[in-house]
C-alpha cells in the first residue's frame, strides 16, 4: 500500500507498478521531471523515461531507469533556431496527427484497452502526448517546472484582457495588477511576447492539459506561495494540486541530468577560496543570452567589483557567435580571484561555503535552488516566468533585487558590491537563510512536501 511504500528505511519494498515520464526536452524541464522519477524509484516505483532526438538524455547516466526512445517530428530548421515555444508547438503538431511519430507514441503507452503502466507524467506544454495516452486509457499526471504564481497567471490569462491589462501597453507597464499582487503589468509571463495569438495557444493548452489530468504537480512548496497555491486550488475546483518541491532537494542522488558537461573543476577551485559567503555566483541558466558588447559589460563589471566569482559563460551564451570570447586583459584582472566555466554543477557550487551570492536569470528551478541554499540574488530575468520569479524574489519574499536596464559595467559594479558588502544585501541573505529554514520544515518528517509526496503515490496506486 502507499503507507508501506513510504514508511520505513528508506530500503522501500518494490511496489510492482511502472510510471511513465515524457519531459519537455529543455533543461530547466528535464532536471525536475528526472528528480521527480528519482523520488518515485526511491519509493518502489518503476520508471521509464520516454525522450526525443532533440536533446536526447543519455540512459547510460540513469541506470535505474529503462528509456525508450520517441521520434519528436521537430524539423530541422525549428530544431536549429532553438526557440521553445516553435520547438514546443512542432512537437504537438507531430503528435496530434496519425503517423509515425504518433504510432511510436502509441506503443510505448501500451495497446488499446491495456496500459502497462499507471500513469504517465507529462509536461503540461505537452498536450498532445496527453490526448494520445487519454484514447488508449492510460490515465496523465502534470508536471509544472514553473512556480504556482506563473500558472495562476496562466488561469488568468482571459481575465488579464477582459480587464485591460494586456496586450500591455507602454504607459502601463509598471501599473499593478491588483488581482494578482505582487505582480506589475511588466511581470507577467506574456507581456514580453509579441505575438500574442501563438502565446494564448500555447497557455490555453498548458491550463487544458493541467484540467485533463489526474494531478497537478507543482516544483514548490506551501509555505513559499501559499496565496497562489490557494488560488489554482479555487479555480481547478475539485483537481488534485500538490506542491511537491523543491524537488532537487528531495531526489536522493544527483540524477545526472545536465545536457552539458559539468566542469567539476570548479568545485576544486571553491575549496581554495575562503570560506564564510565571499563568492558571487553567475550564471544565466541554459537558455538566455547576451551580444557580444553586454558580454564585455559583464566582464568589467565584475573585474571591477574587486569581489572573487565564479562565472559560467556557456559556448552559446553570445548571440549569432560561436564561442564567447572574453575581452583582452581580463583573466589578468581577476587572476586569483575569479574563474570562468562552461557549465557548472549548480546545486553543488550554490551549497559551497564559499558561495555567498546568486547574480541569476531568475528561471524557476535557478530561483529554487538558491533559496535552497539561502542565498540572496541579483536579478536579470530576460523571458518567461523569469520576469515573474523576479518580481516575487524582490518584493514577495524580499531575498534580492533586480538589475534593470541598459546592462553597464558601473551599474553591475554597484550591484555586486550592493548584494555581497551593503546593508541592503545583508537584509537580503538574513532573509534568504530564514526561506532556507522554511524549505527545510517542508521536507522534514511530516512536512508539507513530503505530505505531497505521500499523496501522489496513493493516487499513483489507485490507478
Ligand atoms: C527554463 C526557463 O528559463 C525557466 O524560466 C523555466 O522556469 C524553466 O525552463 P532555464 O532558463 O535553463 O530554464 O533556467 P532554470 O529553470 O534556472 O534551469 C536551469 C537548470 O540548469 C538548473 O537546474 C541549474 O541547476 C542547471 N544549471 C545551470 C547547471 O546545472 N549548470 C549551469 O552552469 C547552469
Amino acid at each position: 500500500s502507499a503507507q508501506e511504500a513510504s514508511n520505513g528505511d528508506g530500503r522501500r519494498r518494490p511496489l510492482g507498478r511502472r510510471v511513465l515520464v515524457f519531459p519537455l526536452p529543455f533543461q530547466g524541464h528535464i532536471n525536475p521531471m528526472l528528480q521527480l522519477a528519482d523520488v518515485l524509484h526511491s519509493r518502489g516505483l518503476a520508471i521509464t523515461v520516454l525522450h526525443t532526438r532533440f536533446n536526447a538524455l543519455d540512459p547510460a547516466l540513469h541506470p535505474q531507469f529503462t528509456f525508450v526512445a520517441v521520434p519528436d517530428g521537430i524539423p530541422a530548421d525549428v530544431a536549429a533556431s532553438g526557440s521553445v515555444i516553435s520547438i514546443i508547438l512542432a512537437m504537438n503538431a507531430a503528435m496530434e496527427e496519425p503517423g509515425p511519430v504518433r504510432d511510436a507514441l502509441a506503443s510505448v503507452l501500451g495497446e488499446k484497452g491495456k496500459p502497462t503502466a499507471a500513469c504517465l507524467f507529462i509536461d503540461a506544454n505537452l498536450l498532445a502526448v496527453q490526448k494520445a495516452a487519454t484514447a488508449l486509457g492510460l490515465p496523465t499526471m502534470v508536471l509544472r517546472s514553473a512556480s504556482a504564481a506563473c500558472f495562476s497567471c496562466f488561469l488568468a490569462y482571459p481575465m488579464l484582457h477582459q480587464n485591460g491589462y494586456l496586450p500591455p501597453k507602454e504607459s502601463q507597464l509598471y501599473t499593478p495588477v491588483k488581482e494578482l499582487p505582487p505582480l506589475r503589468v511588466r511581470d507577467l509571463f506574456f507581456s514580453s511576447s509579441s505575438n500574442h495569438e501563438m502565446m494564448r495557444k500555447v497557455l490555453a493548452r498548458a491550463t487544458e492539459a493541467a484540467m485533463n489530468s489526474k494531478a497537478l504537480v507543482i516544483n514548490t512548496f506551501d509555505a513559499l506561495e501559499p496565496a497562489e497555491l490557494d488560488r489554482i486550488r479555487r479555480e481547478l475546483d475539485g483537481a488534485v494540486v500538490l506542491a511537491v518541491g523543491p524537488l532537487h532537494k528531495l531526489s536522493t542522488r544527483s540524477t545526472g541530468s545536465s545536457l552539458l558537461r559539468e566542469d567539476r573543476s570548479c568545485i576544486e577551485w571553491l575549496d581554495t577560496q575562503p570560506t564564510g559567503s565571499v563568492l558571487l555566483y553567475v550564471s544565466f541558466g541554459s537558455l538566455a543570452s547576451m551580444d557580444a558588447a553586454e558580454l564585455l559589460e559583464v566582464a568589467w563589471g565584475l573585474a571591477n567589483s574587486g569581489q572573487p566569482f565564479l562565472w559560467v559563460v556557456r559556448r552559446d551564451l553570445v548571440r549569432g557567435s560561436d564561442g564567447s570570447e572574453l575581452p583582452e586583459g581580463f583573466g589578468l584582472a581577476v587572476e586569483g580571484r575569479s574563474k570562468v566555466i562552461q557549465w557548472a554543477p549548480q546545486q553543488e557550487v550554490l551549497a559551497h561555503p564559499s558561495v555567498g551570492g546568486f547574480w541569476t536569470h531568475n528561471g524557476w528551478n535557478s530561483t529554487l535552488e538558491s533559496i535552497s541554499e539561502g542565498l540572496p540574488m541579483i536579478c536579470r530575468p530576460q523571458f518567461a516566468d523569469q520576469m515573474m520569479n523576479t518580481r516575487y524574489v524582490e518584493a514577495a519574499w524580499g531575498v534580492g533585487f533586480e538589475l534593470e536596464g541598459e546592462l553597464k559595467r558601473n551599474k553591475i559594479e554597484e550591484a555586486v558590491r550592493k548584494l555581497m558588502k551593503d546593508a541592503k544585501g545583508v537584509v537580503a541573505r538574513e532573509r534568504a537563510q530564514e526561506l532556507k529554514k522554511k524549505v527545510e520544515s517542508c521536507l522534514e518528517s511530516g512536512g508539507s512536501s513530503l505530505l505531497a509526496i505521500d499523496k501522489l503515490i496513493g493516487q499513483i496506486l489507485s490507478l
